[in-house]
């Protein structure tokens, strides 16, 4: 079946989502309220400041009025950095006219609140326009996908039929395939919480270190991500999958993650403002990273990583103090 598909935030993953979904026949709209932006996707069909020169198809079409992209759509997808989500549906709530589908693709939780975005999303837009919601989460670079290169993620979904759509429209035989999944709190929280770790795996890189100290970040790190998301609902499970495990993998071992790219400035001597500023493109770890040290601070967790990295990030602790310490703490069994 052919749907009608509105992206909100045509930034790196919003635009590379694009061309799946084009690329998949499906009728495609994008709103960005960067009007440079829809100006090049309409004339050039690129989005050469954060995807290079790709070209994406010229069936994807794109605007800045808020109003067009939500009634245009069946299905609206959430790709804007989650420090302005709240705002944007709030745009969205006013000129929304029928029911829809809403689809969060963005990875982050909001800080004072803990909020899920499935959880704003019901708090601001009226109910009876809710379809329902899928959380489309996993390992996915956006550099990679616009080349078209296999991606496997997961549409997280309280109810599986919703979660089926989602599946079956992102999913072809060639380069993306979608897993479906029932634990929406595990797929969000773990698509959030990965991404603090891939600041300590940049910030490691940046003090030098090797691949024995990241496999240990990486296993240590699942052990947070775990420890919190079953205190608020998750299953253990979810977190070992796709949307949990899968992601922080490729987020803690590669040059393209934002995340892990501003660890390793920081690292290097600056500081967050300063290495947030560099970034071309939103950097969600350092406001999950606010957010989760609330939480364990709240529910007394035990997270030594995620102290030492909002210590470093809010402050201004030297991350080879904060190491230093971490290697200090009493010893344990695992
Ligand atoms: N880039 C990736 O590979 C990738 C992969 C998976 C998930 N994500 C997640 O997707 C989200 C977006 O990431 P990105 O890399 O595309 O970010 P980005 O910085 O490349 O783009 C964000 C876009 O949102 C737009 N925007 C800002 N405020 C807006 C508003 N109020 N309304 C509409 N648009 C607005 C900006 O103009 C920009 O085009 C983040 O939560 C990120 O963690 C990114």
């Amino acid at each position: 079946m052919k749907y009608k598909i509105s992206i909100i935030g045509a930034g790196s993953w919003g635009t590379a989502q694009s061309r799946i979904l084009a690329d998949n026949g499906h009728d495609v709209l994008l709103f960005d309220v960067d009007a440079d932006t829809v100006f090049e996707i309409n004339t050039n069909h690129t989005n050469i400041s954060k995807l290079g020169d790709v070209k994406i198809p010229a069936s994807v079409l794109a605007t800045t009025s808020i109003e067009e992209a939500v009634n245009y759509a069946d299905i609206i997808i959430l790709v804007v950095p989650t420090a302005v989500m709240r705002k944007c549906l709030i745009s969205i709530s006013k000129v929304i006219q029928s029911t829809k589908l809403f689809v969060n693709a963005s990875k982050g939780i909001e800080p004072n609140t803990f909020k899920r975005v499935s959880e704003i999303v019901y708090e601001e837009i009226e109910n009876k326009y809710v379809r329902g919601f899928v959380a489309l989460t996993g390992p996915s670079h956006a550099e990679e996908v616009i080349l078209k290169l296999p991606t496997f993620i997961c549409a997280a979904s309280e109810c599986l039929e919703n979660a089926k759509i989602i599946q079956s429209i992102y999913s072809n035989n060639t380069y993306f395939r979608v897993y479906t999944l029932l634990d929406l709190i595990g797929a969000e929280l773990g698509g959030s919480l990965k991404n603090i770790i891939a600041i300590a795996s940049g910030m490691l890189a940046g003090l030098g270190y090797g691949d024995n100290i990241r496999a240990a970040l990486i296993t240590r790190g699942l052990t947070e991500m775990i420890k919190i998301s079953v205190e608020l609902g998750a299953k253990k499970e979810t977190l070992y999958g796709l949307s949990g495990l899968g992601d922080l993998i490729v987020t803690t071992m590669s040059e393209h993650s934002r995340n892990f790219q501003a660890g390793k400035k920081i690292a290097q001597g600056k500081d967050l403002k300063q290495s947030l500023k560099e970034m071309t493109m939103v950097v969600e770890g350092a406001r999950s990273a606010m957010a989760a040290y609330q939480l364990v601070k709240e529910k007394n967790i035990d997270a030594p990583i995620i102290e030492a990295v909002y210590d470093i990030l809010y402050n201004y602790k030297d991350p080879q103090t904060a190491m230093s310490d971490l290697m200090n703490r009493k010893l344990k069994s695992e």
